[in-house]
């Protein structure tokens, strides 16, 4: 269960940074779909995030490019039905707020209306301010993303640790200062050095959730199928796995086929 030292009865943008404020850590894990998220839920997870991620575990995409708001607000409707405690937070897919503050204002009221997630989340920084000012000024809570953010792979041309350099790491600290001056609620950084992660985190009063980013930060987020090893085929450094869920289903469904096939399933117990 939760190592919370408060009973946060509904977690809510509020006790996320009241959880900073008491030095308490932030869980986080991805969900896609109702039964997932119940599990996870139950488990005392306090942010369940509905990534585009779903883009590459759940559709097969290499990228996390090709998912639609329609697909994500799908997702995302499985995953509020199934929560009590959680926070959800809804990703921006790829190409439903690059373009203008109206659109990216239009994308986040479906996803808050059609799917009933909490918040939204969207990557990059002084970029895309003017979009998250407008998400914000209609009562929407956003969440930032800095350093690798996924949606931009082309530009980066690689998977590899960002802001190793000093300009990039000086743009990240601003960016982290100006979402939270924006009214952000928190902000995910991928995949940075440790040491650059601890000294944002440091430097603002909102959560910084890390995933690849140390432990000096003040949460963390895996995607689910990776920490319960149910991708046998993607092992970054920063990835603990939990279980080897490929294993032990594919075993699993192996004894089913044998069961099946040696006519052991079903036996006179298991018929009406
Ligand atoms: O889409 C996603 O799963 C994410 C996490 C990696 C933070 O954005």
């Amino acid at each position: 269960m939760s190592v919370a030292k408060k009973d946060y009865k509904r977690i809510t943008t509020k006790s996320l940074i009241e959880m900073k404020a008491d030095g308490q850590k932030i869980s986080m894990l991805t969900a896609y779909d109702f039964s997932m998220a119940k599990i996870v839920d139950a488990a005392g997870i306090d942010v369940i995030l509905v990534g585009d991620s779903a883009s590459n575990v759940m559709a097969g995409h290499e990228t996390t490019l090709p998912i639609t708001l329609d697909q994500m607000i799908y997702h995302a409707s499985g995953v509020v039905r199934a929560i009590y405690r959680a926070l959800v937070v809804v990703d921006l897919p790829f190409g439903s707020y690059q373009s203008d503050p109206k659109e990216a204002l239009r994308s986040a009221i479906r996803i808050m209306k059609e799917s009933g997630g909490h918040a939204v989340k969207l990557e990059g920084g002084s970029e895309i301010k003017e979009s998250i000012k407008r998400i914000l000024n209609a009562g929407i809570p956003v969440m930032g993303h800095l350093g690798l953010t996924p949606q931009s792979i082309y530009k980066f041309g690689t998977y590899t640790v960002r802001a190793k350099e000093e300009e990039e790491a000086e743009k990240l600290i601003e960016d982290a200062k100006l979402l939270e001056k924006l009214g952000c609620f928190a902000i995910v950084i991928e995949k940075v050095p440790a040491e650059l992660a601890q000294k944002v985190a440091q430097s603002i009063s909102i959560p910084v959730i890390g995933i690849g980013a140390g432990g000096g930060v003040d949460g963390q987020v895996l995607v689910i199928h990776d920490m319960l090893g149910m991708n046998n085929e993607f092992s970054p450094r920063f990835l603990r796995r939990y279980l080897n869920l490929y294993e032990e289903m594919t075993t699993a469904i192996g004894q089913y086929v044998a069961d099946v096939k040696s006519c052991d399933f079903p036996n006179e117990k298991e018929q009406y």
